[in-house]
């Protein structure tokens, strides 16, 4: 939808943004960005995505925790599920173009030779996730060993490590990047007029995977500003300021907010 105000065209625009250490981390700037997008929501037809690597249970809780307001999709275990407009199940048009090559359980029999993976709490193992935590220190040497297992099996999977300790295991067809041109696809969204905001290894693929407009928040991990730093590209920001804070300012950066 394209309104006119002080004779400026003013576009809505597709926001897809991760939680934690992205959206979540900075009070004061998440309240005034979430007025902004509401009413930028409300008058033009923004839509608002929150793209995390939790599952249904952890998101909950840090909705509740931080007062998040309702998106219009969410993507979650790291893009594995979508859920549209606040449905309890999952999009299946997006789990049937990840089902085909996934079996979950071959996947546990392969990792269940690597001491140094502990799974995760049971709340975060999902359909089409398997997720671990590594340490640091082990992941360097161990990774490129245990995908190259994984694939001798056939298995059509992807490694996602972040944050130094969580490995997530999924379909190789999905992440947030795939996902979130799943959804710009579906409502109309061009590129130009989709911005993704990240901090860690799992926001790579919002990054990586088109030319959508980037937000780095100021307070990234290194895993993240090594990628940055390796692909450089204009139509990618690196704020200054950490969290929502740094989304405010790469929404006016980029001319989304005045
Ligand atoms: C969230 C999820 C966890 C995942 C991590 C990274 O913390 O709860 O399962 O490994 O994100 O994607
Ligand atoms: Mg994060």
């Amino acid at each position: 939808m394209v309104k006119l105000t002080k004779g400026v065209a003013v576009n809505s625009f597709l926001f897809v943004t991760d939680l934690d250490h992205t959206l979540v981390g900075n009070d004061n700037a998440l309240k005034d960005l979430n007025d902004r997008l509401q009413k930028h929501r409300q008058e033009y037809g923004t839509k608002i995505v929150y793209a995390t690597g939790r599952s249904p249970v952890l998101y909950r809780e840090l909705q509740i925790e931080k007062n998040l307001i309702e998106p219009d999709a969410l993507v979650l275990s790291v893009g594995t599920e979508i859920y549209l407009d606040g449905n309890d199940t999952p999009d299946s048009g997006w789990s049937e173009i990840l089902s085909p090559g996934w079996d979950r359980e071959l996947v546990l029999s392969i990792t269940n030779n690597y001491p140094e993976l502990a799974l995760q709490p049971d709340s975060e193992q999902r359909p089409f996730k398997v997720s671990f935590f590594l340490k640091e220190a082990a992941a360097g040497d161990m990774l490129p060993q245990l995908e190259l297992e994984l694939q001798k099996s056939n298995l059509n999977i992807k490694l996602i490590y972040s944050s130094g300790i969580d490995l997530d295991i999924v379909p190789r067809t999905s992440d947030k990047g795939q996902a979130m041109q799943f959804l710009r696809q579906k409502w109309k969204f061009a590129a130009e007029q989709t911005v993704v905001c990240g901090d860690s290894g799992n926001d790579i693929a919002l990054f990586a995977v088109g030319n959508e407009r980037g937000i780095i928040v100021g307070n990234a991990r290194p895993e993240l500003l090594q990628w940055h730093n390796e692909h450089p590209a204009d139509y990618r920001y690196l704020a200054q300021d950490f969290c929502a804070g740094g989304i405010l300012e790469g929404l006016k950066y980029f001319g989304f907010l005045e």
